[in-house]
């Protein structure tokens, strides 16, 4: 299958008054459409800064990273806003939901914003991740694990090419993670979403396609 996501060469460093910290060194790596990919690496090595890189919230120090033939450290705010929106989805370690509205609301929120009509497909989601009794319920009276899968549909939503997970199960339990590994799976394989996860969790690699070590700088 055809590569959605190429890096090639990238190098990250943070320039703090005299210090210079190199995070990711020369890192290259390429990943197939409709695949889970999981990076595991400690505490500090770099796994939220490579999918900032990706999401351009941050920028690159040098290389390039190539997503459906575009190279993302070259494109204009406008264009990676869009981007953003339209072809990617996020999941964070902290679910980020709105408490003020509901749940079946707050996964709308994105195709809201990009003017699409989503509620059967908001609906459909629900179901699959047997959630659909919570649609009418506000996010904090759900549990962990529920709310993750609320985060995840909202993720989904706008049918995005690309989900980047920041340790998506830091707070969760581990019948509760392997659920969520579960889910991640089952997306990539029948929705053909393309998933890059980064967590602490080894047990995350059971359940990819692939699966890359991030430390030192070096993705391998
Ligand atoms: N804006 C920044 N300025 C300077 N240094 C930074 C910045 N962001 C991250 N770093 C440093 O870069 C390194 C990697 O940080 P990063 O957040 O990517 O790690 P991580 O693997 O996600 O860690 P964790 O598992 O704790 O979330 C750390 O040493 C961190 O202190
Ligand atoms: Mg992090």
């Amino acid at each position: 299958m055809a590569n959605i996501l190429e890096i090639k060469n990238l190098t990250k460093i943070y320039k703090e008054a005299q210090n210079e910290i190199c995070v990711l060194k020369d890192v290259s790596f390429s990943v197939e459409q409709g695949k889970f990919i999981v990076f595991i690496g400690p505490s500090g090595s770099g796994k939220t800064t490579l999918l900032n890189l990706i999401a351009m919230l941050d920028k690159t120090t040098s290389g390039s990273i190539i997503f459906k033939d575009k190279d993302l450290t070259k494109i204009d705010e406008n264009l990676a806003a869009k981007t953003r929106l339209l072809d990617m989805g996020f999941v964070f370690q902290f679910d980020a939901l709105l408490p003020e509205f509901t749940v079946l609301e707050n996964i709308l929120m994105p195709a809201i914003i990009a003017n699409k009509k989503a509620k059967t497909y908001a609906k459909y989601l629900l179901e699959k991740f047997g959630i659909s009794h919570l649609a009418n319920k506000f996010p904090p009276s759900l549990s962990g694990g529920e709310k993750q899968r609320a985060a995840l549909a909202r993720a989904l939503i706008n049918k995005p090419t690309i989900l980047l997970a920041d340790e998506p199960t830091g707070n969760l339990d581990t019948q509760r993670k392997e659920q969520i590994f579960k889910d991640f799976a089952q997306t990539a394989k029948e929705e053909g979403t393309t998933i890059l996860m980064v967590t602490h969790d080894i047990h995350a690699a059971n359940y990819a396609d692939k699966c890359y070590k991030i430390e030192g700088g070096k993705v391998e």
